[in-house]
């Protein structure tokens, strides 16, 4: 099978546990220097396999998580690159990215998950594979095993020495308030099209949102985009604006990976501004249908689209470091800058 046929063979490939259709976009794609398809062959052949079973383990338990891996990586990656710093804790100089508002609806679990995959990698392979490598890799694996597509991810990026700050992590990450004109404004300043825009954007058929983050689309007024029954509907969910509870983003497949988000959007029961906009725009709108009658071209695009995202602004060669505990940086690690003389290669930090 040269390209992913249906929807069919895909929840097949997820419910045998294997997958027969890869995308192989390496022609398609541009690396950045440093990045390669092959980076870890040699040194770490069984990575892959490695996180894959044990997500595949971690999701049979609550598919949940496959989110929480996804919004972890794009998070990431649009702070300051793709360069793990999401995963450092704060520390004596200062609050990371972690403090600032948008990681507070990241999932705790996701943090514990990517450590625990290093962990199982290291003890394979040495400390030769960053965190975020592992964490480019989990969200793939968190989007294929959720029913969307497989591809290949270029590999070689190293780990940050610092976090973003708080102002950094607001300016960087677009806010569920944006309208398209925004949306498109401050992804163009990372080189994203509007397809690319808007095939992101479908990372919003798997996952969870607090109240809060649309009920100004409820309260006051009702935003008139909005379907009457679907905001009927979130009223109930959600009394008051500020209630604690939380909502799925795609209302027709929470749990699956497909194109349904997009359904929706035509439907106007997309949840966030940001996302119902899309349709509303006439730069998207034709986009959007184009992915919500055709499956395989989404997939197509979104795998693209990851591609590129999961190049931003990378660490790469002798730039960074491997570290040794991903929420830690290794100059924090007492017990591990007494070893640092004795390893070669993977360690560039100087
Ligand atoms: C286009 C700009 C984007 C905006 C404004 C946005 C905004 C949000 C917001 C507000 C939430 C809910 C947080 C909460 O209240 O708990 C959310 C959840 C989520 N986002 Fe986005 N997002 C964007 C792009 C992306 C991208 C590019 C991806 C991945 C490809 C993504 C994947 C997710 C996922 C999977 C969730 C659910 C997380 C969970 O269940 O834990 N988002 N997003
Ligand atoms: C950032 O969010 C994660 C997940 O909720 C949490 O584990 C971490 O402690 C947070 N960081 C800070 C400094 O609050
Ligand atoms: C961060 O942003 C706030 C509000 O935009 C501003 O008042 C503050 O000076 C900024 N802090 C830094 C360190 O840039
Ligand atoms: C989009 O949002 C920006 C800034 O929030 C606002 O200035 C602009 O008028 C909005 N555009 C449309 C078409 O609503
Ligand atoms: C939370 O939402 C559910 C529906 O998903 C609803 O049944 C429940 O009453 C809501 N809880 C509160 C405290 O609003
Ligand atoms: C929640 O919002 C309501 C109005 O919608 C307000 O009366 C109340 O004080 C708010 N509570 C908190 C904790 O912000
Ligand atoms: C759907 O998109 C794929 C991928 O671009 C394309 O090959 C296929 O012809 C399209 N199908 C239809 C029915 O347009
Ligand atoms: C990684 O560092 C964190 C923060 O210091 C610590 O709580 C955790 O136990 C460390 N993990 C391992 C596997 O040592
Ligand atoms: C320090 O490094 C060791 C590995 O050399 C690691 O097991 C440990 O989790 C690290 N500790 C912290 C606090 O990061």
């Amino acid at each position: 099978m040269a390209s992913i046929s249906s929807a069919f063979s895909l929840s097949l490939a997820l419910f045998l546990g294997f997958s027969s259709t890869v995308l192989h976009l390496t022609e398609a794609q541009q690396l950045v220097q440093g990045l390669s398809w092959s980076f870890y062959d040699s040194s770490c052949p069984r990575l892959e396999s490695i996180v894959r079973k044990q997500l595949q383990e971690v999701f049979k338990d609550d598919i949940g998580q496959a989110a929480g891996l996804l919004r972890l990586h794009f998070h990431d990656c649009f702070v300051q690159g793709c360069d793990a710093s999401v995963l450092l804790a704060g520390s004596a100089s200062g609050p990371g990215e972690q403090e600032a508002p948008p990681n507070l609806t990241l999932r705790a679990r996701a943090f514990r998950i990517i450590d625990d995959l290093r962990r199982r990698v290291h003890r394979r392979c040495g400390r030769v594979v960053s965190c975020a490598d592992i964490a480019a890799i989990a969200a793939r694996d968190a989007v294929f095993l959720s029913g969307g597509p497989d591809y290949d991810v270029p590999l070689g990026r190293k780990d940050g020495l610092n976090f973003a700050t708080r102002n950094a992590t607001l300016a960087n990450l677009p806010s569920p308030t944006s309208n398209t004109s925004a949306l498109l404004t401050s992804l163009a300043a990372k080189n994203f099209d509007p397809t690319d825009i808007v095939s992101l954007s479908g990372g919003h058929t798997i996952g969870l949102s607090h109240c809060t983050s649309f009920t100004n689309r409820l309260y006051p007024t009702q935003d008139p985009t909005m379907g009457k029954t679907f905001a009927n509907n979130l009223k109930a969910n959600c009394p008051t604006a500020n209630s604690t509870n939380t909502t799925v983003l795609d209302i027709r497949s929470p749990n699956v990976f497909d194109n349904r988000y997009y359904v929706n959007l035509m439907n106007r029961q997309g949840l966030f501004t940001s996302d119902q906009d899309l349709y509303t725009d006439r730069r998207t709108r034709s986009i959007v249908t184009s992915f919500a009658i055709n499956q395989t071209l989404f997939f197509e695009k979104f795998a693209i689209a990851m591609i590129k995202m999961s190049q931003l602004s990378v660490l790469t060669g002798r730039q960074g470091e491997i570290r040794a505990n991903c929420s830690v940086r290794n100059s924090d690690n007492l017990s591990l800058s007494s070893v640092v003389g004795e390893e070669e290669g993977s360690w560039s930090a100087f």
